[in-house]
């Protein structure tokens, strides 16, 4: 009898360690937006249990309102809440993160931009934007990478628009083949976060593997150089 009990223990433990070892998802591709903190590092490390190895060839490619717009070329009377001057020249939230991926993990820098610039006035450029998502625009890009097949890992960084990416984005998604590619998304908004644009991208690049992104308050760009190094770190990429 007792050695039955102690054989009905014995299986106990056998099959709840085998259930715990199939609680670990293999779903690696999978987004998963973890809103860990303020800044939008994830708290949890769904995605990068991979470190990207560090001989990748590296693709910085950014949306941002500053680089897209036409503004008065004296940049003190348009610098603003909204935007910022870096060494008496504009840049853009977005541009100001991507600059910091270089600083951290190097790669090319790339701004998606437009055939069409945005004009300078901020309330128009929150029609226009969403006037662009109503219609399910794709505008032209001036713009374009000569030779995506090269990179491995492609970040591609945009500013929340309207919940949505800005519309110039999906042409630049749509405009090359990322199979086989590492994807890693990053982002900047006035309170949104990503929005499902996390998932947005990795439903339009079902053969590439998206890593978790990061989104940044455009307030807190200029102070993020930090959060996007832990990023990095967590997603196994630091030099
Ligand atoms: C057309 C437009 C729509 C926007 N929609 C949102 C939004 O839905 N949620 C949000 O948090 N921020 C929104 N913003 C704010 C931008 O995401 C934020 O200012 C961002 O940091 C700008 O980045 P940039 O300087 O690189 O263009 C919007 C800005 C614009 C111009």
């Amino acid at each position: 009898m007792k050695k039955a009990i102690l054989l009905f223990f014995i299986s106990l433990v056998v099959l709840s360690l085998a259930a715990c070892g199939n609680n670990s998802s293999d779903d690696s591709n999978t987004v998963i937006n973890t809103p860990g903190n303020a800044s939008g590092i994830p708290t949890e490390n769904n995605n990068a249990t991979q470190p990207v190895p560090s001989d990748q060839k590296i693709l910085i490619a950014y949306f941002s309102r500053v680089g897209n717009t036409d503004f008065d070329t004296n940049v003190d009377a348009v610098a603003s809440a909204s935007l910022n001057l870096q060494d008496g020249v504009l840049a853009g939230n977005t541009e100001i993160i991507a600059d910091m991926i270089q600083d951290t993990v190097g790669g090319d820098l790339f701004l998606i931009e437009t055939a069409n610039k945005f004009p300078a006035d901020y309330d128009t450029v929150l029609d226009l934007g969403q006037q662009q998502q109503k219609e399910n625009a794709r505008p032209e890009l001036s713009a374009h990478v000569e030779n995506m097949e090269d990179y491995d890992t492609v970040f591609i960084g945009f500013p929340n628009w309207w919940s949505d990416l800005p519309m110039a984005v999906y042409t630049f998604l749509e405009e090359y083949d990322y199979s086989g590619k590492t994807v890693i998304p990053f982002s900047t908004h006035g309170g949104s976060g990503f929005s499902r644009n996390e998932q947005t991208i990795k439903s339009m690049l079902t053969g590439a593997t998206v890593l978790d992104g990061l989104a940044v308050r455009g307030e807190d760009a200029i102070d993020a150089q930090r959060d996007v190094e832990e990023w990095l770190g967590q997603l196994g990429m630091s030099n």
